[in-house]
């Protein structure tokens, strides 16, 4: 297709699998809450196959694109130029065609936990305790924009320690991070706990101590479901203050997506509730 001054401006979602993403029915909402005038579709190419998909998309005047697993490096990789969070976050979940033409990556995940802990549910970060579980790259994506609230701390634990450790050397620059085992981590002091892990996507849970949790502490799940997330049914169990799955979050990054590309930022909140109510 060749892009026309009047032709819609074309957005999509691209991972593999992709029948799973609210991404189209997110953007969309933006769209018609905002009044802009745009397509948003999916995209699904063989694993192999991201960055040919992504330079014919661009090539036929695609405007911009977010990206799912396990696109995310890939997408990184074709970016021509990246903004300081995707550079930190080693990853990008949204292309974006400049006006000069150059395929410009950015990663908003970070920016959408914040939003959703800072100023959706109201968690003081700056100050806190922190403790994020997990070291792969859902945390590595996010961690930036956490250390950039100013918590106190950030406490990592991770089951394999030497990529807690990874995040430590590459994030020490920009806060107070420690890398800790499950073996060694205890949740006394905790004000946060941040579940960054996979386990959930498998039923598991990482492997926490019991009766230690405080009953001031915030649980947030970076997963979410249907119903309770298994992290969110262990923080119950536990006594947590709240907590609260990922959904959230996923608005929030979306809505960071949409200002880059529309320059306007859409309203989170009614989006979220009609999120929310097609996953019943
Ligand atoms: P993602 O892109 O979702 O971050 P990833 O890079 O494979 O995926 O990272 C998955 C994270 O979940 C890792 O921190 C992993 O721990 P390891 O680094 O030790 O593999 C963590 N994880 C997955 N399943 C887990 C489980 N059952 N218990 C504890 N941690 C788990």
């Amino acid at each position: 297709m060749i892009n026309t001054p009047n032709a819609v401006d074309r957005y999509q979602v691209v991972g593999n699998p992709i029948a799973q993403s609210k991404s189209p029915f997110i953007h969309t909402l933006f769209a018609a809450q905002t009044g802009q005038q745009l397509e948003y579709g999916s995209a699904c190419p063989a694993i192999d196959e991201f960055k040919a998909a992504a330079q014919v998309f661009f090539a036929a005047g695609g405007k911009g694109m977010n990206i799912t697993a396990p696109f995310k490096l890939e997408a990184f990789e074709l970016a021509q130029a990246l903004s300081a969070r995707a550079q930190f976050a080693g990853a990008v979940n949204t292309l974006k065609l400049t006006e000069d033409g150059e395929i410009f990556g950015d990663n908003t995940d970070g920016f959408g936990l914040v939003y959703d802990l800072s100023e959706r549910l109201n968690w003081p970060l700056a100050g806190a305790n922190v403790l994020v579980l997990g070291a792969g790259g859902a945390v590595r994506g996010v961690m930036q924009p956490l250390l950039a609230a100013n918590p106190a701390k950030v406490v990592v634990a991770n089951r394999t320690l030497a990529r807690a450790e990874n995040l430590v050397a590459l994030f020490g620059g920009l806060g107070n991070i420690e890398a800790v085992s499950f073996d060694d981590l205890s949740l006394a002091g905790v004000d946060v706990i941040i579940n960054g892990t996979s386990a959930g996507l498998s039923g598991g849970l990482p492997p926490l101590p019991a009766n230690q949790l405080s009953t001031a502490c915030r649980c947030y799940d970076m997963t979410y479901s249907a119903g309770p997330t298994v992290f969110q049914a262990w923080a119950r169990r536990e006594g947590a203050a709240q907590a609260v799955d990922g959904l959230g979050m996923l608005v929030a990054q979306a809505a960071e997506s949409f200002r880059l590309w529309r320059g306007v930022m859409p309203a989170i909140e009614p989006v979220l509730a009609k999120v929310r109510a097609s996953l019943a």
